[in-house]
C-alpha cells in the first residue's frame, strides 16, 4: 500500500464504521462507494493477509485517482446496483461486510466543471457517472411541472416545492437553463446569506438526487444487501440527509421499503439503537461531516 497518498476527500466516521463492520478479519468485504479511497484503505488496514476487499465507484475520476496497491484489493468502475453481477464475475456468492458512504465526494463537489456546487459557474451536469445520458440540464429543461414538484418536494423536502417548480418552468419557457448561474439567478431572494446558502444547497442536492436516481438505487441496493450478506455479516451505511436516513432506518428496523417490499421476518437487526453522528472534534476538523449519520445492521 502506498502510504504517501494525500486524500482529497476526508473520509467520515472512519473508526466508528470500520470497527463495527469487520466481524471476520479473513472475510470478504465490499466498499461500494470508493470515492477518495479513505474507507477502503482503513478496511484493508484491519484485514488479514487472506481477506479480500472489492470496491467500486460509478465515477471514473475516482477510479483513476486510486492510490491503493494491494493484492487483496480489487477496484471496479460500476454502479453499486450491479453488486451481485460484480461478485458473481469474481465467483463470490456472499460477503462478510458492506460499507456504503452515500452522496458525493470532495473530488466531485470541489471540481469546478462537474456542476455539483453552486460555488462555481459551469454547465449544469451533476452526473456521478460521466457515461450517463441524463444530466441536470435534462432535468431542468425537460421534466414536467409535476415531475419538478416531485423532485423538490420529495428529495429537497421543500414546503414551497410547487413555487420552485413554477419558477423554473417560467424561466425555461423563455430560455433554456444551461449553467449553474442560470439556475441560481432564478432564485434571487431576500434574506440572510446563511438562509440563501442553505436553500441553494438543498436545491442543488435535490436535482443531483434525480440526475443519479439515488433514492431508487438505494432502495434496490438495500434489498440486494440482504441477499449477499452472510448471516452475522454487517452493513454500515453513512448518509447525509434525512430522506436517505429515513429509508435506511425503516428498512433495518422494520424490514420495509415503501412501495417495494415488506419482509415477514426481519432480514437485519440493528447493532446500535441510536444513529451514530460525528463527534464535535470531527466536525471541527472536517465541517463536511456535520450532517453524516451512520447506521449499522447485522444479517440475521
Ligand atoms: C461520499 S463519497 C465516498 C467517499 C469514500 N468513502 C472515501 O473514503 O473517500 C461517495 C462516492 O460514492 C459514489 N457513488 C454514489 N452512488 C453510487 C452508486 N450508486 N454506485 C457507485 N458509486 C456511487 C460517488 O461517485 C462518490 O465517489
Amino acid at each position: 500500500m502506498n502510504l504517501k497518498h494525500q486524500y482529497h476527500h476526508k473520509p467520515v466516521l472512519v473508526k466508528e464504521s470500520i470497527e463495527n463492520l469487520i466481524t471476520d478479519q479473513n472475510g470478504i468485504y465490499v466498499d461500494v462507494t470508493f470515492g477518495g479511497g479513505g474507507h477502503s484503505y482503513a478496511i484493508l488496514k484491519k484485514l488479514n493477509k487472506k481477506a479480500i476487499l472489492i470496491s467500486l465507484d460509478q465515477d471514473k475520476e475516482s477510479i483513476k485517482k486510486n492510490f491503493i496497491k494491494d493484492k487483496r484489493f480489487h477496484l471496479f468502475h460500476n454502479n453499486f446496483i450491479h453488486i451481485r453481477n460484480i461478485l458473481n464475475r469474481s465467483h463470490i456468492d456472499k460477503v462478510s461486510g458492506i460499507l456504503v458512504d452515500l452522496g458525493i465526494s470532495s473530488l466531485q463537489i470541489d471540481n469546478p466543471i462537474r456542476g455539483f456546487s453552486n460555488r462555481f459557474n459551469c454547465v449544469l451536469d451533476m452526473r456521478m457517472n460521466q457515461e450517463s445520458f441524463y444530466s441536470a440540464q435534462n432535468v431542468l429543461n425537460e421534466c414536467s411541472k409535476q415531475e419538478l414538484f416531485h423532485i423538490f418536494y420529495e428529495y429537497g423536502e421543500f414546503k414551497n416545492a410547487k413555487k420552485i417548480a413554477e419558477k423554473i418552468f417560467k424561466k425555461r419557457s423563455k430560455k433554456n437553463i444551461l449553467t449553474t448561474l442560470d439556475l441560481i439567478h432564478i432564485f434571487f431572494m431576500k434574506g440572510s446569506f446563511k438562509k440563501r446558502k442553505k436553500f441553494l444547497a438543498r436545491l442543488f442536492q435535490s436535482i443531483r438526487i434525480e440526475v443519479n436516481n439515488e433514492i431508487n438505487i438505494l432502495k434496490d441496493f438495500l434489498l440486494e444487501s440482504s441477499r449477499i450478506l452472510l448471516p452475522g455479516g454487517r452493513i454500515a451505511v453513512i448518509s447525509y440527509h434525512s430522506v436517505e436516513d429515513r429509508i435506511i432506518k425503516y428498512f433495518f428496523k422494520r424490514g420495509i421499503i415503501v412501495n417495494k417490499i415488506h419482509f415477514k421476518t426481519l432480514p437485519f437487526k440493528m447493532i446500535h439503537k441510536k444513529v451514530i453522528k460525528p463527534s464535535f472534534q470531527e466536525i471541527v476538523n472536517n465541517p463536511r461531516s456535520r450532517s453524516a449519520r451512520l447506521r449499522i445492521a447485522e444479517k440475521t
